[in-house]
């Protein structure tokens, strides 16, 4: 039986067109999606778009479109970004879908059936740009530290989710990695958030916000967005809302997610509301938290006020689309924070690219045709270089799995300039030299496929034949 693999990108929200921040986690969790296929898993990987809330409101109204028209248009654009970079997503969900508002509205019934929502009063401080209550701790100088604005202060009925109730149930299911967080370094400061901080009851409704899903027992109130957007990862898969939930005829026989990813501005909720909603509705939790890293544009935040944001069609535009999977995901080291900029892309792509990969494709099948050598490669028989990268992928250091690829195209390019196959006569010694080389190649071809799978499938098709011919320039030089 294949093992099953479930992915999930967090869903973006609508209220502005997707960027490389997006970009980053859709693009990883398609190298992690393809790459489970192709070690024979039963991958479904999810992605999707964040819709409802009192920040898309605010933004459609600043559009002057109804709410609905406005988050169609966005949807759209994200949809077509994924499809431009050959995002191979099993599903592309909305939670505007009517599915997932039935689901919602039956999932929150239960855990008010039983007890765990419960109507109260909240004072306090809201940011919209998070769609988060903070507390005065969280604040710098008064300012929501990540979208620097004065939070409103809030004062209304709601209903509260008894988040405290979970505390210690998810203290210890973190701590023995039942709930594995990743890096270690993020695992760390979550449970010291549970030990020092500890969780409290949460707000899980909002009157004064219309654009959202309706409380399915009194429907002055909409529920909190957050609490909406979270249940997307059992609807994306079909999930009707019932419990007992997990029923194999019903398509999510998927559940629970082997990997979710996200960057650190969404990981806190991620590991405390998230997996306690899944405790009061009595569903397996998922496995692991991957946190990558956070990047930055020249040293600064990426954002429309400054006019930083890099959006991924404008580096498809320059680089193509392979070689803008490869910028992005060689950019940082996954799980660190990165600074990028166009320039740094630049030089990267002609180095590792155009220089790199395209030239040593370019030179040696040019040797093979002008020598007229017949050739029988095989793929994978670089066994250290495939334990090497499994070991890799697992870790998910794909930036190193990168490195490590790159290092080899580079000896591969130093063994020919230091033999000079070009100056050699006789064919055989010419071919001892450029089969290893050529066979090399096709190995990191077919190890690259989750990361760019056009160039390596051409790369593999061009050096499977016996007969290997010389091919066009794959990574054109840019000035
Ligand atoms: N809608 C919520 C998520 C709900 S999930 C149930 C949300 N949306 S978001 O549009 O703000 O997306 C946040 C996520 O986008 C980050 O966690 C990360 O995956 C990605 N990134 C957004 N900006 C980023 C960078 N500058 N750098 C790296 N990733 C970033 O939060």
């Amino acid at each position: 039986m294949p093992k099953k693999f479930y992915i999930t990108t967090p869903i973006y929200y609508v209220n502005g067109v997707p960027h490389i921040g997006h970009t980053y986690t859709t693009v990883a969790a398609d190298v992690l999606a393809r790459w489970h296929r192709l070690i024979g898993d039963d991958v479904f990987f999810l992605t999707g778009t964040d819709e409802h809330g009192a920040k898309i409101e605010e933004k459609a109204k600043e559009m002057k479109l109804k709410p609905q028209k406005y988050v169609d248009e966005i949807a759209d654009k994200f949809k077509q970004a994924w499809q431009e970079l050959n995002i191979s997503h099993n599903n592309f969900f909305r939670t505007t879908d009517k599915n997932h508002i039935k689901a919602v509205q039956k999932a929150l019934q239960f855990m008010y059936d039983k007890g765990d929502i419960y109507l109260s009063k909240y004072e306090g401080l809201y940011c919209r740009g998070c769609e988060q209550y903070k507390k005065n701790r969280d604040l710098v100088d008064g300012l929501c530290p990540d979208h620097k604005t004065v939070p409103e202060k809030m004062s209304e009925e709601c209903y509260t989710f008894k988040l405290s109730k979970y505390q210690d149930k998810l203290l210890e299911l973190i701590k023995k990695d039942k709930l594995q967080i990743l890096p270690l370094n993020r695992k760390n400061e979550i449970v010291s958030f549970y030990e020092k901080e500890g969780l409290e009851d949460i707000s899980f409704s909002r009157k004064n916000v219309n654009w959202g899903i309706p409380i399915p027992w009194d429907n002055s109130h909409t529920i909190y967005v957050w609490a909406d957007a979270f249940l997307y990862y059992l609807t994306g898969l079909g999930w009707d809302g019932f419990t007992p939930l997990i029923k194999q005829d019903r398509g999510i026989n998927f559940w629970p997610p082997q990997v979710q990813l996200m960057s650190k501005d969404i990981l806190r909720v991620h590991t405390t509301i998230w997996p306690a909603m899944l405790l009061s509705l009595g569903l397996p939790l998922s496995k692991t938290i991957f946190v990558h890293g956070y990047f930055s544009i020249n040293g600064q935040k990426m954002s429309k006020s400054i006019g930083n944001v890099i959006v991924p069609n404008d580096l498809i535009k320059k680089y193509g689309v392979d070689a803008t999977r490869y910028l992005i995901m060689s950019a940082a080291v996954f799980g660190s924070d990165g600074d990028i900029s166009r320039q740094q892309f630049d030089e990267k792509y002609n180095a590792d690219l155009a220089n790199g990969l395209g030239n040593l494709v370019a030179r040696v099948s040019n040797l093979l045709e002008k020598n007229n050598l017949e050739l029988n490669l095989k793929i994978n028989s670089n066994k250290k270089l495939i334990r090497e990268y499994k070991e890799k992928m697992l870790g998910f250091k794909f930036d190193e799995v990168l490195k490590s690829l790159w290092q080899k195209l580079r000896t591969a390019d130093e063994i020919l300039s230091d033999k000079k196959p070009w100056k050699l006569e006789d064919k055989k010694e010419i071919k001892n030299i450029l089969e290893p080389v050529a066979e090399d190649l096709l190995n990191v071809a077919s190890l690259l496929k989750p990361f760019m799978p056009t160039v390596a499938e051409k790369i593999i098709k061009q050096f499977s034949v016996k007969q290997i011919k010389k091919s066009q320039s794959l990574f054109p030089r840019i000035n």
